[in-house]
């Protein structure tokens, strides 16, 4: 009722309400980021949290919402682990009138199955990583490894779509090793171990390319265990601009980053708050802004502003 209702940070109405939110896991330091935000934007609004950690797997996920229509909450954030394999559950939540709110990865569904996205351009990202490796590189010949996100994810897809358009027009740009880390430090590290293997020790690879920054992490510490310097050896590359690349590129053993923010529940809980409060539309896709930082950038300083952001 109209006692329980208060105006929020963004002008709106939403204290009171409950959301569901369906997280995929916590398998990077951004993703534990965005669950911190998500708790604490939910909390400075007086939005109920109903929190459900999947552990990377879509059943969960879809378990997960199925319980949040049955419960009748007023609406349900989904970062979704995978492209497909969407439309039955979200179906079920329209039929339900509970609006549905994507968080930072996209799914193959019908935009009318949800009520809006809120993301990054996952292919401009992929492009910004791959246009500053072709600047930096120059003429050389630059054979690439490349550690690959979750399967069937829409950053792994379109990161990968992203950096490949980038260096399409440079022949002397080339990808010779791709295979996912899965998002892990722990899969970056070792999948790094077998690209290195493979290619004389690591000699012959000239960039990593990461589609997170947790993997290139991950490999970087693969690269100083087999005797080679990471960000002069071999340039590093990624995608989040978490604290520990901030180090890593104050250290001198990454190159570059492409921000991703992990604060993508505010934008969602305005579009929410407007939606509930007089039934406003929002756009389909609500953007957040991609940003390359460098080792020019201050990494130092960077690493402790980020540090109280929710990481
Ligand atoms: O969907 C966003 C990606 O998921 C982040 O880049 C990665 O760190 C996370 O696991």
């Amino acid at each position: 009722t109209a006692a329980f209702l208060a105006v929020t940070a963004g002008g709106a109405l939403a204290e009171g309400e409950t959301v569901g939110f369906s997280q995929i896991g916590s398998e990077s330091g951004w993703r534990a980021a965005e669950t911190t935000l998500t708790r604490q934007q939910a909390e400075e609004r007086g939005i109920q949290l109903q929190f459900s950690d999947a552990q990377q797997k879509q059943e969960n996920q879809i378990a997960a919402i199925r319980s949040f229509v049955a419960q009748g909450v007023d609406a349900i954030l989904l970062a979704p682990v995978v492209a497909t394999g969407w439309d039955s559950v979200l179906q079920e939540a329209k039929e339900a009138e509970i609006p549905v709110v994507l968080l930072d990865r996209q799914v193959d569904s019908s935009e009318d199955l949800y009520l809006t996205a809120v993301g990054s351009n996952l292919v401009h990202e992929g492009e910004v990583a791959g246009e500053w490796l072709a600047n930096e590189v120059g003429d050389r010949e630059c054979r690439i490894v490349e550690l690959q996100g979750t399967t069937g994810s829409s950053p792994a897809i379109d990161r990968k779509t992203g950096f490949e358009n980038a260096i399409k027009d440079h022949p002397n740009l080339t990808i010779v090793r791709s295979q996912t880390g899965d998002f892990t430090r722990a899969l970056g590290k070792e999948v790094m171990e077998s690209f290195l293997q493979a290619e004389n020790g690591g000699k012959d690879i000239c960039a990593l390319y990461a589609h997170n920054d947790d993997m290139a992490v991950g490999a970087i510490q693969a690269i100083k265990e087999a005797g080679l310097k990471p960000g002069e050896d071999i340039l590093v590359v990624s995608i989040d601009a978490v604290p520990d690349i901030f180090k890593a590129m104050a250290d001198g053993e990454a190159n570059a980053t492409v921000e991703l923010t992990p604060n993508m529940a505010g934008p969602a809980f305005d579009a929410l708050a407007a939606y509930w409060a007089d039934g406003t539309m929002p756009p389909k896709f609500i953007q957040t802004e991609s940003k390359l930082f460098t080792q020019a950038d201050d990494p130092a300083g960077e690493y402790e502003r980020r540090k109280g952001l929710g990481y």
